[in-house]
This record gives C-alpha cells, sequence and structure tokens, in this order.
C-alpha cells in the first residue's frame, strides 16, 4: 500500500481467551484503518459489513472525503477551488495524472481528448437496434461496453500505453454517445462534434444543434455545463466506481469495466437521484404538500425517501450541493426562470428538511443531486437524460480510479465472503419423496 505506513496495531481478545493483533494503517490523511488481510487465516473469522460502511477496499490518492466536515478533495484541491478556478480538462488530467496540468499539458491534453471525440460510424448501426423510446441509460451501458468490439487495439489491460489509449478515448467519447443517445430518442438526425468547441460547448452542440441551425452557445450556460462535469467528476469509492474496480480487478477490458459502473449508476440511490429529484418535485407539485412528504420520508413503514437528501458519507452538507445551488441560481438568472416554480419548490422543500428535527438528528442534508435535477431541466435536458449527464462527468474518474487499480502491483481479483445462513447440511430427496 504505497502512501500507508503501519501507526500502531489493534489487539483483540476471543472469549476462549486467544488474542489476535492486527496492524493499524495511517494514510495521509483521514481515518486509519485496520490491515485485516490475515484476519481468516489468525482467526477462521471474517469481518461483516454488508453495504462497506465501515471498509476500505483499496487504497486511493486520488479524491478525500471527509463526510463529517463537508470535506471533497480531488488530489489535494478542495472541490470549491478546482470548481471556481479551473475548468473540467484541468480536472480531467488532475484525476489521470495526480498534478494539475501547466499551459503546454493542457493544450496536449485537450488536443488529445478533442481528436478523440468521434466515434466509428458502424456505431450507429447500434442505436437502430434500440427502439426510439429506450431509456438513454438503456443505451448508454449497450454502446458503452460494445466499444470492446471497435477499439480492439486499447483493450489489452497489461499494456499502460493501451490502458492510457482506452482511457482517452472513454473521456472524450461519453459526450459523443451520450448526445447521440438523446438524438435518437427526439428522433433527429446525430450532430458530429467539432474540434474548435470545448468540451462542455462540444456536449452541448451535440444535443441541442440542428443540421438546419447550430445551438446558440452561452458562455454562462457553457461554463455551468463545465462545472457540473466537475461536480460530478470523481467521489472515491462510491458504488459505482467500486463496480468499476470490481470489474476490472478480473481483467475486463475497460470498456465493459466502465459499461458496468454506467449500469450501477442508473440506480435511484445513486446516480439516478437527479432524476428522481424532479419526479418527486413533480408529485409534490406545489408547497402546501410539501410536509405530507417529508411525514412520508420519515414514516418506517414508508418506503418513500426524500430523493436528493442524505448520502452514505456526508453528515454535513455536500460541498458539490453548494456550488451546484450557486450554478442553479446563475443558470436560472440566465434563462429568465428565476420565478422557476420547480426552484421555488426545491428551496421550500430544503428549507423546511432542513429544520425538521428528523433530518437535523440523521444529518440528512441536500446532496449533489438535489440542484442538479433542477440545472439539467432549465438547460433543456428531458429528465431522463440526467443520469447519463452523470456518467460523462464520472468517466474521467472512473478511468482515474481503474487505472490507480491496474498500476498496483498488490492488484488481485476483488472476491468478498459471506455470512451462510441457509440450511446446513442435507440428504437429497428424490422426486417421489418431495
Ligand atoms: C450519490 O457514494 C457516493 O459518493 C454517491 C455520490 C457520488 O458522487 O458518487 O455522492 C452520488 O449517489 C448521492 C446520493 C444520491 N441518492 C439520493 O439522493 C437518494 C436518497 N438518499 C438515500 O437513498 C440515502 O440517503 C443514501 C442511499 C444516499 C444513503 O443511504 P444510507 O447510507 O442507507 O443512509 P444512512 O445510513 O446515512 O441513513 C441514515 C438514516 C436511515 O434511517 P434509520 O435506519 O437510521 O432509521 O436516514 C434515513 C435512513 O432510512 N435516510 C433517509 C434518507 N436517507 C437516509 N430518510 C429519508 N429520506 C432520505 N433521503
Amino acid at each position: 500500500m504505497s502512501g500507508s505506513k503501519v501507526s500502531g496495531s489493534v489487539n483483540f481478545t476471543e472469549e476462549n481467551g486467544e488474542t489476535t493483533s492486527l496492524p493499524l494503517v495511517s494514510g495521509s490523511v483521514g481515518p486509519q484503518v485496520i490491515d485485516i488481510r490475515k484476519l481468516y487465516a489468525q482467526t477462521g473469522h471474517f469481518t461483516y459489513d454488508p453495504g462497506f460502511t465501515s471498509t476500505a477496499s483499496c487504497d486511493s490518492a486520488i479524491t478525500y472525503i471527509d463526510g463529517d466536515e463537508g470535506v471533497l478533495m480531488h488530489r489535494g484541491y478542495k472541490i470549491e477551488e478546482l470548481a471556481s478556478e479551473s475548468d473540467f480538462m484541468d480536472v480531467c488530467y488532475l484525476l489521470l495524472k495526480g498534478e494539475l496540468p501547466n499551459a503546454e499539458e493542457k493544450d496536449k491534453f485537450t488536443h488529445d481528448i478533442t481528436y478523440h471525440t468521434m466515434v466509428h460510424e458502424q456505431l450507429i448501426q447500434l442505436f437502430r437496434g434500440f427502439r426510439r423510446d429506450a431509456h438513454p441509460m438503456a443505451i448508454m451501458v449497450g454502446v458503452v461496453g460494445a466499444l470492446s468490439a471497435f477499439y480492439h487495439d486499447s483493450t489489452d489491460i497489461t499494456d499502460a500505453h493501451q490502458r492510457m489509449v482506452a482511457s482517452y478515448r472513454l473521456i472524450a467519447k461519453m459526450p459523443t454517445i451520450a448526445a447521440m443517445a438523446y438524438k435518437y430518442s427526439v428522433g433527429q438526425p446525430f450532430i458530429y462534434p467539432k474540434n474548435d468547441l470545448s468540451y462542455a460547448e462540444n456536449f452541448l452542440h451535440m444535443t441541442f444543434s440542428v443540421p438546419a441551425e447550430n445551438y446558440k452557445m452561452s458562455p454562462t450556460i457553457a461554463r455551468a455545463m463545465d462545472r457540473i462535469f466537475i461536480l460530478h467528476a470523481d467521489h472515491e469509492q462510491n458504488a459505482s466506481t467500486s463496480t468499476v474496480r470490481l470489474a476490472g480487478s478480473s481483467g475486463a477490458n475497460p470498456f465493459a469495466c466502465i459499461a458496468a459502473g454506467i449500469a450501477c449508476l442508473w440506480g435511484p440511490a445513486h446516480g439516478g437521484a437527479n432524476e428522481a429529484v424532479l419526479a418527486m418535485l413533480e408529485e409534490i407539485g406545489t408547497v402546501d404538500r410539501v410536509q405530507e412528504f417529508i411525514a412520508k420520508a420519515k414514516d418506517k413503514s414508508d418506503p418513500f425517501r426524500l430523493m436528493g437528501f442524505g448520502h452514505r458519507v456526508y453528515k454535513n452538507y455536500d460541498p458539490r450541493a453548494k456550488v451546484m445551488a450557486e450554478t442553479c441560481h446563475e443558470v436560472l438568472e440566465e434563462l429568465g426562470m428565476k420565478d422557476e416554480p420547480m426552484l421555488k419548490l426545491a428551496m421550500e422543500l430544503e428549507r423546511i428538511a432542513l429544520e425538521d428535527e428528523y433530518f437535523i438528528e440523521k444529518k440528512l442534508f441536500p446532496n449533489v443531486d438535489f440542484y442538479s435535477g433542477i440545472i439539467l431541466k432549465a438547460l433543456g435536458f428531458p429528465t431522463s437524460m440526467f443520469t447519463v449527464l452523470f456518467a460523462v462527468a464520472r468517466t474521467v474518474g472512473w478511468v482515474a480510479q481503474w487505472n490507480e487499480m491496474m498500476e498496483d502491483p498488490g492488484q488481485k481479483i476483488g472476491r468478498p465472503r459471506q455470512l451462510y445462513t441457509g440450511p446446513a447440511e442435507r440428504p437429497f430427496v428424490p422426486l417421489n419423496k418431495r
């Protein structure tokens, strides 16, 4: 485990008097870990932690979150500073290579990504196989997984150069594929990328331009899009990133691993929450029904949860939500929509939730998804595209974490154990006796 050191030990004694000592390991910042890799060999016991609430699955130098303090850093830089001072290409370079690029490095990286934005023309036939009303996330899972059938020259995971080519291709082509998924769903022709546009501008162009007329690019909107990409870029070992790492640990090719990450992100408890936030706001409808839904969220017998609130790690305000809230107001101001009823409803829901004893006691704050849905709706994206945009942004985090795992000399296939609670051994019962 590079960058870590043994800083002590933890001893525990079982009822039979046997004592086991396990190393206590420190990273650069944050909680120490108890290294339990030898626990089963020493004690015959497994640990038990469904959902991995207290389990570190790896060591990583990419992103650090302090949920109690509401801190998110990428390679040591706070997300608030990255969101205000840098752009998405800076952040992609930082996540992939560990340092912010200088001007020359940034120009070359941006050029290399830009010149990989087109997809193989044959890929268009793949879209034809979907119904027009297919959910865009279903298309993303299928098409991204299929990239491994098109780019054989970057699927050798043992070759560092091929791993980086595949990483660049994925970062570059996700916006193109996402825009194609949108165009296919609305029956409009696919729009090719343009090399004289920035990453965010290109995505807006490919999504909203038509052959008859180019999208009227607003610098404020393009900047907001770029910032949304930054805020969603990486988030340490969340469910979809852990899925990418687990898939990659078997030696699967990077396109298949990212397709697995997209599938996991689709869930409403994870990346699908931004779409679910809009559906929830539409169901609430008016401010006078907010209390009814707050009561449902608190009712243990009701499976309803307040979408866009709560987080496995943040027990303080999600720092991304703060920046997203500012961006939300900028976009709605630019578009003359600041009296947008959905925003007013969202603001009232946030105010009431933050004052409610249940939410205060359980430390349930608005998360990154709470505001992103409102911004994306204002920008003209259908709700079905919200999680697709999350996947576009998170691809750089997924590939950065995948590369980090592949470069780890200690990397091995992930294979959790279990607590078995099924029947003990019993004799087979022939059919005529059942
Ligand atoms: C993302 O992991 C990441 O980093 C994810 C992400 C990223 O960038 O990759 O940040 C993106 O996925 C953000 C989260 C988006 N999901 C939602 O907004 C969906 C709504 N939120 C919940 O489903 C929930 O908060 C989770 C899934 C996000 C977290 O679930 P946990 O870990 O089970 O929540 P918890 O253990 O902290 O819950 C503590 C208590 C529980 O009640 P008790 O069992 O203690 O009585 O709070 C309750 C929960 O039932 N609770 C909620 C709630 N979230 C948690 N009650 C009502 N509404 C909610 N939203």
